[in-house]
């Protein structure tokens, strides 16, 4: 049997670039897949990693949290996947602090319970972009929002998911983004209207997914202006919103006055409004009259289990993307195989528009 190698794209010290190293093949726990990478996406969340030092708890060091492949072994308690089986899977070394649990390397270890099986109509590159987006999307809903996860009990926490026809809006700045996209997606299957800002390049894409409203937001001014025309033409208070972006310049204020001025004027204005943001935002000065809520999707493996059961365990993930119900994000591949991981996160530092770079494993 040929012997396994390991490349990994390995951080040897804050802010260097990545190097290309043979690292030993990652051992699989008890509930755990072990996965040959074939297409591995980059997050922005790498290249702050990379910069930064966050996260990172030795070097050199492994990053990296969405990756595709063919599993190669299961962990003595897995019965839901075997050798040979296509997969996607969100991996939690950034959490764990585990090397081995990182993907940007040939082999890599992930929790059964945050990987689904690729449908064979799925390529590879396709699927390598769903992931964490769509896991960051439903902690949004379920978790930032409170909103009770389909088929489970109802509790006295969790509220219950909007009545057919009823469209509470969410107001989704950054609409192009990856979690955006999958936001969309994931809100509007569920009952919620979304009203988002994009740049009008992703309009037709954005409407196509189901947004109901798509607003440039080239003048932040006049993006909150028509947001609120729109919610007034529909009779409807926005009490939901979300920032993909989380600029404390940029967005997260004109989402802030979304909800303000939309209790002003609605006819019943006794309910706060809710904004989740993503990304931490030091120092920012919160108004009062609305409730901010971050968001982290890595709660999926602790307080959250039910969300990654929802998408991963149940079937759910592979079903949608077997039968079209949810289009990933945009897949371009950067040249180089694992090597090509470096360009890739150069560019996501330049910014990326409305695509998720991705590489593939030679
Ligand atoms: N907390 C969590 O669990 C979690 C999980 C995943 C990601 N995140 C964070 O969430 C953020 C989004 O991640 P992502 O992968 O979805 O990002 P992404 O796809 O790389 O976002 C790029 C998109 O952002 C849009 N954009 C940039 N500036 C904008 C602005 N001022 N207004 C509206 N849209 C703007 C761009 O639109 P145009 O093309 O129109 O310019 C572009 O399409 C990142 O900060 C990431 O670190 C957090």
């Amino acid at each position: 049997m040929a012997q396994k190698i390991n490349h990994a794209a390995v951080l040897p010290a804050a802010g260097k670039d990545l190097e290309i190293v043979t690292l030993p093949v990652p051992t699989p726990g008890p509930a755990d897949v072990l996965i040959r990478s074939h297409v591995i996406a980059v997050n922005p969340i790498d290249r702050v990693r990379q910069l930064f030092d966050l996260m990172v708890p030795s070097y050199p060091r492994v990053l990296g949290s969405d990756t595709t492949g063919v599993v190669e072994a299961v962990g003595s308690d897995v019965t839901a996947f075997k050798a040979g089986d296509r997969v996607v899977a969100v991996t939690d070394g950034f959490i764990f602090g585990d090397n081995g649990r990182e993907s940007y390397q040939t082999y890599t270890v992930a929790q059964a319970a945050t990987t689904a099986k690729l449908p064979d109509s799925v390529p590879f590159v396709k699927g390598s972009t769903i992931s964490l987006a769509i896991m960051t999307a439903a902690s949004i809903i379920f978790d930032g929002f409170k909103f009770q996860v389909p088929g489970s009990e109802a509790s006295a926490e969790a509220k219950a998911l909007p009545a057919a026809g009823v469209g509470p809006i969410i107001a989704l700045w950054g609409g192009s983004s990856s979690v955006g996209s999958m936001t969309i997606q994931l809100a509007t299957s569920l009952g919620f209207s979304v009203y988002t800002t994009a740049s009008p390049q992703h309009h037709a894409r954005l409407q196509r997914l189901g947004a109901d409203v798509v607003v440039d937001y080239a003048s932040p001014e006049a993006a909150v202006e028509q947001l609120l025309a729109a919610a007034a033409k529909a009779g409807k208070q926005i009490l939901y919103a979300v920032d993909t972006v989380n600029d404390a310049k940029k967005s997260t204020p004109f989402l802030e006055q979304v909800l303000l001025k939309s209790a002003t004027s609605a006819a019943s204005s006794s309910t706060e409004g809710t904004l989740v943001y993503i990304s931490m935002l030091p120092k920012y000065e919160w108004k009062s009259g609305l409730k901010p809520q971050f968001v982290n999707s890595a709660d999926v493996w602790k307080r959250r289990t039910d969300i990654g059961a929802w998408l991963f365990g149940s079937g759910n993930l592979t079903r949608w993307l077997a039968d079209g119900t949810f289009e990933p994000p945009i897949a371009r591949v950067v040249p180089g195989g694992l090597g090509g991981l470096q360009s890739a996160l150069n560019q996501v530092k330049g910014g990326v528009h409305g695509e998720k770079l991705v590489v593939e494993v030679e």
